[in-house]
């Protein structure tokens, strides 16, 4: 299949309403969009990513009025975040209307909305007229792309077209916050900090999947985001191991010697550029990848989750 790279909007909507697959910009990473009402083209995203299939999919909406396509019921607690943090690099898990193929949500109950800031997107979405099903637009278990370049390495002739936009604002994907029961659970931690979500529903708590048997959000047991190269975090009293082929990621300037370094001005922009640096030692053949344990505070705590899962490969 050939790839079609495009700037446009509305043509990229077009690939979407004739049931292909469009990977788009998003501020958080790029996302891999079908029809959510077109099982067929719901079934390619799977194919196409390799993902498995009890991973399920982030819906993405134009308008709020589009959730009520989408949701069976939109609980108090969901209100105040759309308010609040709509558009923007939120998801909200909800209890799912029937209408949405199952194959959507990887067979549950609940789906996930989310409704992007990004003004492209946004043109996309309003175009498409449809909410658009998308996981990150990059192979499974790869880091998420966070310029089309990233997932024209990963998809080129796997899908139909690539959006083409600016590179991803914040580089790591949505906080996804579960609203089907009493008390919101943070599933995966984001841009939008729990202290964020905290001001406007005090009782979210986050998940603790290790407490419970059942995995509400599939995704996260699955390995994801890791390069190639194995990744080490450094704390506080780490020694660093002689190695060849190791390069560093962090806020400071490490001692020793690497291949390849990078050294951000603040934890947002270590969050912005950690995937693209993953990618860049991969394509370097670098063998460890050193990163900077940052304080699980507001963004830190999405970008330590993130860490972590490379770290454990
Ligand atoms: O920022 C993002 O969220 C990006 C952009 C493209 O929007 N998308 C993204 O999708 O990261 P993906 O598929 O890579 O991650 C979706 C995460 C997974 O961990 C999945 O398990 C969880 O969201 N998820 C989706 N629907 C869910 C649901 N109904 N219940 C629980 N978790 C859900
Ligand atoms: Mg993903």
């Amino acid at each position: 299949m050939k790839t079609v790279q495009t700037n446009d909007a509305e043509l990229a909507a077009n690939v979407i309403k004739r049931g292909g697959l469009v990977a788009f910009p998003t501020e958080t990473v790029y996302g891999l969009g079908a029809d959510v009402f077109n099982e067929a083209a719901l079934h390619n995203v799977f194919i196409a990513k390799k993902r498995p299939p009890d991973n399920p999919l982030i819906v993405h909406i134009a308008s709020i009025e589009q959730v009520k396509i989408l949701a069976s019921k939109i609980p108090a607690a969901a209100r105040l975040f759309f308010e609040a943090f709509f558009p923007g690099p939120l998801t909200v898990v909800l209890p799912r209307a029937e209408r949405v193929p199952s194959i959507a949500a990887a067979g549950l109950e609940t789906v996930g909305v989310r409704m992007p800031r990004n003004p492209l997107a946004a043109a996309f979405l309003r175009f498409c007229a449809v909410p658009v099903a998308a996981p990150s637009a990059n192979l499974s278990g790869r880091p998420s792309p966070t310029t089309w370049q990233a997932v024209i390495e990963d998809l080129d002739g796997r899908i139909d077209c690539v959006l083409r936009g600016d590179a991803a604002e914040i580089g790591l994907e949505s906080t996804v916050v579960d609203c089907t029961s009493d008390t919101p659970q943070v599933l995966r931690p984001g841009a939008i900090s729990i202290e964020d979500l905290r001001l406007v529903v005090p009782q979210t708590r986050i998940y603790k999947s290790v407490e419970s048997t059942v995995i509400r959000s599939p995704g996260m047991k699955h390995g994801h985001y890791s390069p190639h190269a194995r990744v080490v975090i450094l704390g506080g009293k780490t020694a660093i191991p002689r190695e060849d082929s190791s390069a560093f990621i962090g806020l400071a300037p490490p001692a020793g010697k690497f291949e390849q370094v990078r050294i951000c001005s603040s934890v947002e922009a270590y969050a912005n550029a950690l995937f693209e640096f993953f990618r860049e030692c991969d394509r370097s053949g670098i063998r460890v990848i050193y990163c900077e344990a940052v304080a699980p505070k507001g963004i830190g705590a999405a970008l330590t989750d993130r860490l972590r899962r490379a770290a454990k490969g």
